[in-house]
């Protein structure tokens, strides 16, 4: 099946006993057994079932189900997923199966602040250190790998430096030592690419964003593409679990120890409500990729504006790697500038139709100033490290007619800076 349709059908046909279409929601803690011994075999792992939804519920099965699918693209299974209860805590469940205190992650710069926190502030308490680079370029960046490199993280667009960075490049530079390379996808989720066929060895994204696509809640997933070796990898004790479980042993490892230990689960009715996104993830990627190509070359050739970041336009760095590897989709995140931050706190002032809020994916436009909102904790310096400059907004643009999501920038342009002239009439 080709991705989309995966996206409909993938990990669910119909309910045996009902014939229920829809997967339906399993709302129950826990999960009772006829005998002592069905129940200690399934907890021994001799037989298949649930027992506790905190390790597994049969709703959260098909959501991981659909999403591996999908990921798995034209290059063949991948090894599974494992849903979380949001973007951070794959990213949390992740770090914690791979790495020991002592390890260092290798990173790119301008990623997602709540990521920085969690390596810098959070995992640094435990002895896990994280260096930061620019990742445009393989060379550069490889060259970073250091004796400690355990795992290189990168984005697939940068939120919110809006860069694509050398994913194939930095693939290659991370198996010729051994280091597996884990990509968070938030911002192109699979109908867009299977980073997978990038070279990514562990895909990670929040579904909260497009795969829910709502804004109705909060989720993540990870995935193993079945790139990595880990029965040959850097990770003594993945090593041993190979020999156990072969292919499995990540997943396998999270799931028995990691995943369990740290509670992250989702709950049954947020994996129905991103089961429910899904099946019009591809359409509605369409619409935020054609509707952001439009608003960004429309804001791109406004006299007000000065600048526009977004991987689509022609006039990006990054335009090769977008039409590479995404097929010209280039998401729906973009940022800009209107020259100062009193003009940016005006132009959000002035909104009508896009909300003024954190978060991206929705189907409404949201409008965001960074550097007083997710960056206000960073020192101006610290912002300028990750991109984040004082007149920089970010869109997320939505679903909507962008007819009138061009005519609300328009006013709201118009206001923040006394220029009077519409975007069209200026162009
Ligand atoms: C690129 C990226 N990764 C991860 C996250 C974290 O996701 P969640 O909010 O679902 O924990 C976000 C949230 O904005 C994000 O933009």
């Amino acid at each position: 099946m080709k991705p989309r349709t995966q996206a409909i059908h993938g990990g669910h046909t119909a309910d045996p006993v009902t014939g229920a279409t829809a997967v339906p929601v399993y709302q129950t803690a826990a999960y009772a057994y006829g005998t002592a011994e069905e129940l200690a075999d399934v907890f021994a792992g001799r037989a298949p079932g649930d027992v506790y939804s905190r390790i597994s519920n049969p709703t959260t099965q098909a959501l991981e189900k659909r999403l591996a699918d999908l990921e798995a693209g034209q290059k063949g299974p991948a090894t599974g997923c494992i849903a979380t209860a949001s973007g951070m805590a794959a990213i949390t469940a992740t770090m914690m199966g791979l790495l020991r205190s002592g390890d260092e992650i290798l990173s790119a710069n301008g990623i997602f602040g709540g990521t920085i926190s969690l390596f810098s502030n959070t995992l640094g308490r435990f002895g896990v250190t994280t260096t930061y680079a620019n990742a445009d370029k393989a060379d550069s960046f490889g060259k970073r790998i250091g004796e400690r490199t355990k795992v290189i993280f990168l984005e697939s667009i940068g939120n919110p430096r809006m860069n694509v960075p050398d994913i194939e490049g930095i693939a290659h530079a991370a198996h010729e030592r051994n280091i597996p390379l884990v990509v968070d996808t938030t911002l192109t989720p699979p109908t867009i690419v299977q980073s997978g066929l990038l070279g990514a060895d562990i895909v990670v994204f929040s579904t909260s964003k497009y795969i829910n696509g709502h804004g109705t809640a909060i989720g993540g997933a990870l995935v193993d593409t079945g790139n990595y070796d880990w029965g040959r990898g850097l990770f003594p004790d993945l090593r041993q679990t190979a020999l156990r479980l072969g292919r499995f042993a990540f997943l396998g490892h999270l799931r028995k120890v990691i995943y369990r230990d740290l509670g992250g689960c989702p709950a049954p009715m947020n994996s129905f409500l991103m089961l429910q996104g899904l099946e019009t993830l591809g359409p509605r990627m369409d619409l935020h990729c054609s509707n952001a190509q439009r608003l960004a070359s429309e804001l791109s050739r406004h006299p007000e504006i000065s600048w526009v970041n977004y991987p689509g336009l022609n006039s990006s760095p990054y335009n090769d790697r977008a039409q590479r590897w995404f097929g010209g989709s280039a998401g729906g995140v973009l940022t800009f500038s209107l020259g100062t931050r009193q003009r940016a706190m005006a132009f959000v002032n002035a909104l009508r139709l896009a909300k003024n809020m954190t978060n991206i994916g929705d189907a409404k436009t949201l409008v965001l100033h960074p550097a007083t909102t997710i960056y206000q904790e960073y020192t101006d310096e610290d912002r300028k490290a990750v991109g984040v400059h004082d007149d920089m907004l970010r869109v997320s643009v939505g679903i909507e007619d962008i007819d009138d999501i061009i005519e609300d920038f328009e006013q709201a342009i118009a206001a923040a800076t006394g220029f009077a002239t519409a975007v069209k009439e200026a162009t």
